[in-house]
């Protein structure tokens, strides 16, 4: 009896279904060949099998035969095949090897942002590496999950930075991003103010600019809430900047799957203390939606202003005062022209404390779309990028053509960091991200996650 092919070449022997789907829809019990010849002659990924160019060897052929009862006229070698099959192999899982980390972008909490070459090919990308050690109680682990998931299940929306890729290695766990090459909002704000020629001081934007960019983060929010993601972190540090002048929003490491009410939904307390909304401040009440309207009215409010509502380098006063029901408003100061009445009243309106009250509370991101201070702003043009930006960047925050490069063995944890507790072999991390891997098709329905 001659030895099986997948025998010969040291194959396993599995159910004929899982190793050849095709081979199975017709009947052949033992068709080793197809994966066999097709290993052997098919140097690429993806290559079109045309079944009737497969000859057999003397020992295939009686197996052939064989079975040729249930086999079409073709598999004897007398007819010539009439159709051919793309037989998709599995795909080798990614590994850092596939990226070349270039150049620190920024710095998150949990690890770095580089700027990135996607060696198969050639483009660039920005990659943010979580640490595993980072990582060391259940509930940054599930953020860091979230922030993967939430990532994988949303399609593409013009302000909203993609996830291409996603894999883990032994130390790290790492998203690779859309690049916004420009930097982020807060450069705008704080550094770089464009109205005021690049003086370091915070500027403060002229108020249609202002909404111009407000307009974008709330598209990209109506987007998030259709899709019950709660976003809970929009601030400038997130708000990046694309080539052409438009924004997108990013990092989803607090944001939240599966909430649908403005109030209710989520417990935990997070945010960053500037953007805060009252209702997580008091800490034992649900939070929902109404939270990104907050952060929005906060956002308008620091781009006209160049510092955050009730702002004071005290955090611990700056969180009273938030809290402080009877604490008025102050309207941002110095603007040329003035701040309009829409607009004051539109700031108002996000930034009540009541979350019951809020603009958007009711009716959502199309309440806020309503509002007559957002009357002229041509949102239909707006998702599809027809209106121009305000301004134009002229700078990148790294030279994308530069050759520097920095080794995947120098992306390692601070040491002087004290958070260094999480044992990485730790088995915990297996089970938890086990489906990390991502390849740029969406694979999650965020009702499951
Ligand atoms: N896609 C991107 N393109 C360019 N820079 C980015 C990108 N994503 C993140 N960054 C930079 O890295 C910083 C930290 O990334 P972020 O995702 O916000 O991390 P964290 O969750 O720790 O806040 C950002 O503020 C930004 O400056
Ligand atoms: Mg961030």
């Amino acid at each position: 009896m001659a030895a099986s092919v997948a025998s010969v070449l040291g194959f396993a022997e599995e159910p004929v279904a899982e190793r050849n789907p095709i081979a199975a829809a017709f009947g052949f019990p033992g068709a080793y060949w197809w994966e066999a010849d097709y290993n052997l002659q098919q140097p690429h990924r993806y290559a079109s099998f045309d079944a009737g160019s497969v000859s057999g060897t003397p020992e295939r052929r009686p197996d052939a035969r064989r079975y040729s009862s249930t086999a079409p006229a073709w598999f004897s070698g007398t007819t010539p095949p009439k159709k051919t099959f793309t037989v998709k192999p599995k795909t080798p899982p990614l590994t850092h090897l596939d990226f070349r980390p270039r150049r620190p972008l920024g710095k998150g909490k949990f690890g770095e942002v580089y700027l990135t070459t996607h060696q198969p090919s050639g483009r660039l990308y920005a990659l943010k590496v979580l640490h595993k050690r980072l990582l060391y109680n259940s509930k940054l682990r599930e953020r860091a999950r979230n922030e993967r998931r939430i990532n994988g299940a949303l399609g593409p929306h013009p302000f909203i930075i993609r996830m291409q890729y996603a894999f883990a290695t032994e130390r790290c766990l790492c998203l690779v991003l859309d690049l916004a090459p420009c930097g982020e909002l807060f450069q705008l704000v704080k550094v770089a103010h464009p109205w005021k020629n690049g003086k370091t001081k915070p500027g403060k934007f002229p108020e249609q600019a202002a909404r111009f960019y407000v307009a974008e983060c709330l598209l990209a929010l109506e987007f998030l809430h259709e899709r019950r993601v709660l976003y809970r972190d929009l601030k400038p540090e997130n708000v990046l900047i694309q080539r052409d002048g438009h924004v997108c929003i990013s990092d989803f490491g607090l944001s939240k799957p599966g909430v649908n009410h403005p109030l209710r939904g989520a417990r935990s307390m997070c945010g960053t203390p500037e953007y805060l909304a009252p209702e997580i401040l008091r800490g034992s009440h649900e939070h929902g939606l109404a939270v990104d309207f907050w952060c929005l009215g906060a956002l308008f409010y620091e781009l006209l202003d160049g510092y955050p509502p009730w702002f004071t380098k005290d955090k611990k006063k700056l969180l009273e005062r938030v809290a402080r029901r009877d604490l008025e408003l102050k309207l941002p100061r110095g603007l040329k022209p003035k701040l309009s009445k829409d607009g004051e009243l539109c700031l108002r309106a996000l930034l009540h404390r009541d979350a019951t009250v809020r603009l958007g509370s009711d009716g959502d991101a199309q309440a806020v779309k309503d509002h007559p201070c957002f009357g002229m702003v041509d949102f239909q043009g707006l998702a599809m990028r027809h209106v121009d930006p305000p301004f134009l960047p002229t700078r990148f925050v790294a030279d994308l053509r530069s050759d520097e490069e920095v080794l995947w063995s120098d992306v390692k944890v601070d040491a002087d960091r004290k958070l260094q507790r999480m044992d990485i072999s730790d088995d915990r991390f297996d089970e938890i991200f086990a489906k990390f891997e991502y390849r740029g098709e969406r694979d999650v329905l965020l009702e499951e996650a």
